[in-house]
C-alpha cells in the first residue's frame, strides 16, 4: 500500500480515537464511542499490517488469529466484577511489548544510527524499557491484588522511599552509562540492570498500596501502558502508536488525577507509591448494637417515605440486582416517592462501575447523581438504601483519623432520618476496615443477597 494511505489512514484513526475518548465520556454516546474506537482499532490494524514495512504475512496472521482468538475468549468469559482484573492484566501486556520491541530493537541488525541519532534512538528504547518494566510487574501485582490472589494488606518495607530514591538514582546512572557505550555486548548490561531494577520498582510501587487505594492505581497504571506504548512508537517510528499512546496516557493521567482528588489523596505521592497508608495510632474499635429488618418491614418504609436515596456499591453488581432495584424505584416513584441514587466516584471496583449497571437496567440519567451533587441531602431525606456498599459509607472516613480510610469523602448516609443497609453479613469490604455504619441507631440492617432482598421488598410493594 502506498505511504500516502498509510498516513491517511493513520490520521483518520487518530481522529476516530479521539472521537471515542470524547463519546465514552457519556453514557448516552458511550456505544457510540465504543464504534468510533473499533473502527479506529480496525483501520489502524489494517493500515500497518498493509504497510511495505511489513513482509511475514504469515506470521503476523497466525499472531492475530492467535491474540484476536484469546481475546475473544477471555472477553466473552469475564463478568462484569471482574472487569477491572481483566484491564490491570492487559496493561501488563503492554508494558511487556514495550520491553521485548525495545531489546529487540536495541539488538537490529540492519538498525544504523550516528550521533545524535543514535542517542536519541537509545534513549527511546532505555525509556521504553524502563516505562514498559514498572508497567509490566506494577500490573501483574494489581491484577493479583484485585483478585484477591496477593493480600490487599500494603506491604510497608521500612526504609521504601529511600529505595525508591535508590533505584531511581541507579537507573539515572545506568542510563548515562548505556548511553555513552559502543558495543552491544557492553550496552546490554546497563539495559538489563535497568529492567530488573524497574520490574522490582513496580512490585514494590504497587505492594505498597493499600486495598481502598488500589483504584487510583489502577488507572495510574492505564497511564503509563499509553506512555509504554508511546515509547513504543517512538522506537518503531510508528506515528499512531505514538499519538495513541500519548491518548492513553494523558487521560490516564488525568483519571488519576481526578480519582486522588476524589479520595482525597495526593497525586504526587501516588506516583511515588505506598501513599495513603499512614495512620497514626490504632483504629477506633466499633462497638453497639446491630438492628435488623425484615424485607417487609423495608417495604413499609420505603413506601412512607417523601425521599428516598439508594447507593449502589460492589455488592449490587456481585448480586445483579441492578433489575429488582429498577422495578422498585418505578413503583415507589409510581407511588409519589422522590428516588434518587447517588454515586460514589469509587464505588464498586472501576471507575463508572454503577452507572454502567444503572444504564443497563435503564434507569433514567436524570436521577443519578455524583456525590458532589447530592451529599448535601441526606439530612433531608428519610431513607437512605444502600445496597452492597460499604467502604464508600463508612463514617470513620470522617471522624476517625486513624482509620486507614481517614480523609476519603464518603456519602453521608447516616443523616438520613433512616438508613437500610443491604448485605450478606457484617464482613467488611474492599478495605478491610469495619464500619461503625451497621451499629447506629437509625441504621437497619437487611441482611442476604441483595438480590434476593429485593425481590422480597418488590413483592411486598406491589401487594
Ligand atoms: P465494598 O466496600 O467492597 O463493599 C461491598 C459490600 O458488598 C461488602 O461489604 C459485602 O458485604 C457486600 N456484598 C457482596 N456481595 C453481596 C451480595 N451478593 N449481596 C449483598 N451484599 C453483598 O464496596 P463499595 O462500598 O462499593 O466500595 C468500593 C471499594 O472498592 C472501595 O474501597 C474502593 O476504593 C475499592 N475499589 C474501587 C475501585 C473503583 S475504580 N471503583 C477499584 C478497585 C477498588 P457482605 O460480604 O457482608 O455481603
Amino acid at each position: 500500500m502506498p505511504e500516502g494511505v498509510i498516513v491517511v489512514s493513520y490520521i483518520a484513526a487518530t481522529i476516530l480515537f479521539i472521537l471515542a475518548l470524547r463519546g465514552l465520556s457519556h453514557p448516552e454516546t458511550a456505544r457510540m464511542g465504543n464504534l468510533y474506537g473499533i473502527v479506529g482499532m480496525t483501520l489502524a490494524i489494517l493500515a500497518t499490517v498493509m504497510s511495505e514495512r511489513v513482509s511475514a504475512y504469515g506470521l503476523v496472521i497466525a499472531a492475530m488469529v492467535v491474540g484476536g482468538s484469546v481475546g475473544i475468549y477471555v472477553a466473552r468469559k469475564v463478568q462484569m466484577t471482574q472487569m477491572p482484573e481483566l484491564v490491570a492484566i492487559l496493561h501488563s501486556l503492554v508494558g511487556l511489548a514495550a520491553v521485548l520491541i525495545g531489546y529487540a530493537n536495541y539488538i537490529d541488525p540492519t538498525a544504523e544510527f550516528e550521533g545524535v541519532a543514535k542517542t536519541i534512538h537509545e534513549l527511546e528504547i532505555y525509556l521504553g524499557v524502563l516505562i514498559g518494566a514498572v508497567t509490566f510487574t506494577g500490573s501483574v501485582v494489581a491484577w493479583g491484588k484485585l483478585c484477591g490472589k496477593i493480600s490487599g494488606k500494603p506491604v510497608l518495607l521500612p526504609a521504601r522511599h529511600w529505595i525508591n530514591l535508590g533505584m531511581l538514582i541507579a537507573s539515572v546512572l545506568l542510563g548515562k552509562w548505556f548511553l555513552g557505550v559502543e558495543s552491544i555486548g557492553v550496552g546490554m548490561i546497563p539495559l538489563i540492570l535497568m529492567t530488573i531494577i524497574a520490574f522490582a520498582f513496580g512490585v514494590h510501587m504497587v505492594m505498597a498500596i493499600g486495598g481502598a487505594d488500589m483504584p487510583v492505581v489502577v488507572s495510574m497504571l492505564n497511564s503509563y501502558s499509553g506512555w509504554a506504548a508511546s515509547a513504543t512508537g517512538f522506537m518503531l517510528s510508528n506515528d499512531l502508536l505514538i499519538v495513541t499512546g500519548a491518548l492513553v496516557g494523558s487521560s490516564g493521567a488525568i483519571l488519576s488525577y481526578i480519582m486522588c482528588r476524589a479520595m482525597n489523596r495526593k497525586f504526587l505521592s501516588v506516583i511515588a507509591g505506598g501513599f495513603g497508608t499512614e495512620g497514626g495510632g490504632p483504629a477506633a474499635a466499633v462497638e453497639g448494637e446491630v438492628q435488623a429488618i425484615e424485607p417487609e418491614e423495608a417495604a413499609e418504609l420505603l413506601e412512607s417515605a417523601r425521599k428516598v436515596i439508594i447507593v449502589p456499591g460492589y455488592g449490587m453488581a456481585v448480586a445483579q440486582a441492578q433489575y429488582v432495584v429498577a422495578d422498585i424505584v418505578k413503583t415507589l416513584r409510581a407511588k409519589g416517592v422522590d428516588v434518587r441514587f447517588a454515586i460514589h466516584p469509587v464505588a464498586g471496583r472501576m471507575p463508572g462501575h454503577m452507572n454502567v449497571l444503572l444504564a443497563e437496567a435503564k434507569i433514567p440519567y436524570d436521577i443519578v447523581f455524583e456525590m458532589d451533587e447530592i451529599n448535601e441531602e441526606f439530612p433531608e431525606t428519610d431513607v437512605a438504601v444502600v445496597i452492597g456498599a460499604n467502604d464508600i459509607v463508612n463514617p470513620s472516613a470522617e471522624e476517625d483519623p486513624n482509620s486507614p480510610i481517614a480523609g476519603m469523602p464518603v456519602l453521608e448516609v447516616w443523616k438520613a432520618k433512616t438508613c437500610i443497609v443491604l448485605k450478606r453479613s457484617m464482613a467488611t469490604g474492599y478495605a478491610g476496615v469495619d464500619n461503625p455504619l451497621f451499629f447506629r441507631e437509625n441504621t437497619r440492617m437487611l441482611f442476604g443477597d441483595a438480590k434476593d432482598s429485593l425481590e422480597k421488598v418488590l413483592n411486598a410493594l406491589k401487594q
